[in-house]
């Protein structure tokens, strides 16, 4: 199913505008996730895409080539995994699972053999006569997403379905469901706003920042070209480096760094990777800050830019805090954003 939606705005009877005039189109078999800080208007942009919340005038939502955007919920035919898994919690998982089969009045043998079928693809066979109550966290969540894929929904909606999880689950439940919802062709929308999570499982991600889609793409894309400050920071940590351009040279606190382009402004921006440690580097600073975090160091340094890091792989041997050190930085790693920008 192709998903679109055009000049969707959502307004709450209070006055929040939670949701500026949006546009968004998810291919078939597309997994798109919604990027962005709380509060910037995920959860409402996906409950108006279930059909939950009623979307301000003038917003129009395609299913294909059906408007759906006066159909209520139930008739959106819409699957959805929410972070509180919502479950029944004395109902045992098999029950669960054949819940929404039952309300489309499907017969008890169809019902046994797509309920055998999802357990299946979930790995929650062993489980099928445990009441919910009785299951942990990750495999409730599994659950849910059972549940939710059951009646084979034309779209799978999820909203931060992981996050109640703790880290190892989480990555390892991400990875699963990145190769079920492609396994089985599902079009997907998943919000989170753990950038890690978006990119290990989006085909595509949309960033969102108060209330706006400020720029989407493949992760690949919006990693390398980033298209303001906001995105550079939100997707992959980059830095600013707050100095002053004259033509194509950026003058900092600790020296100077040839850009690849005319600068201006404060809109230069490197991350950590791109920033080494260099006995020929043009720069100089100080190490203020190291953090052991297995596989590297991140090491702070102070001198040249507010809040410069860089990584060193734990294997090479770490400078000392208060060592003075040259920092190299290529030119073509430096992203350089328009004039203007938040
Ligand atoms: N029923 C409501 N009435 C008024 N304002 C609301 C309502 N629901 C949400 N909002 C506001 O709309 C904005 C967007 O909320 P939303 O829940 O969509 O954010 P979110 O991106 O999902 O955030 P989070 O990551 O914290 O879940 C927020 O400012 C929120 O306070
Ligand atoms: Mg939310």
């Amino acid at each position: 199913m192709t998903f679109r939606l055009t000049n969707t705005a959502k307004t709450y009877p209070d006055g929040t505008r939670a949701l500026l005039s949006t546009k968004l189109t998810v291919k078939n078999g597309e997994i798109v996730s919604l990027l962005g800080p709380s509060g910037c208007g995920k959860t409402t942009l996906l409950r108006i895409i279930a059909g939950l919340e009623t979307p301000d005038l003038g917003s129009d939502i395609w299913f294909d080539e059906d408007n759906v955007t006066s159909l209520p919920v139930e008739r959106r035919n819409v699957g959805m995994v929410f972070q509180s898994y919502a479950l029944f919690p004395n109902m045992s998982v098999r029950a669960n699972i054949g819940y929404g089969l039952k309300m489309q009045k499907l017969s008890k043998p169809e019902i046994e053999t797509r309920v055998s079928e999802v357990l299946e693809m979930c790995q929650l066979q062993k489980f099928s006569a445990r009441a919910v109550n009785a299951l942990s966290g990750g495999q409730r969540q599994r659950v849910a997403l059972a549940r939710a894929i059951a009646p084979r929904p034309r779209l799978l909606l999820l909203d931060e379905p992981l996050s109640a999880l703790d880290a190892s689950l989480r990555e390892s439940l991400r990875d699963e469901l990145a190769v079920l919802l492609r396994e089985f062709n599902i079009t997907a929308i998943f919000v989170t706003h753990d950038q890690d999570e978006a990119m290990a499982i989006a085909d595509r991600v949309a960033v969102m920042s108060n209330g706006r889609i400020v720029q989407s793409g493949t992760p690949e894309e919006l990693y390398r070209h980033p298209n303001s400050a906001f995105v550079a920071g939100f997707v992959g940590n980059a830095m600013r480096l707050d100095g002053k351009c004259t033509g194509s040279v950026l003058t900092l606190e600790g020296g100077g760094l040839r850009l690849p382009g005319e600068g201006s402004g404060n809109n230069v921006f490197v991350r950590a990777e791109d920033v080494r440690i260099d006995d020929n580097g043009s720069l100089c600073g100080q190490v203020e800050t190291i953090t052991f975090l297995g596989t590297h160091y991140r090491i702070g340094i102070k001198g040249i830019t507010p809040n410069l890091l860089t990584s060193i792989f734990a294997g090479q041997s770490a400078p000392k805090v208060g060592q003075s050190v040259k920092v190299a930085i290529k030119p073509e790693a430096l992203i350089l954003l328009p004039a203007g920008e938040i």
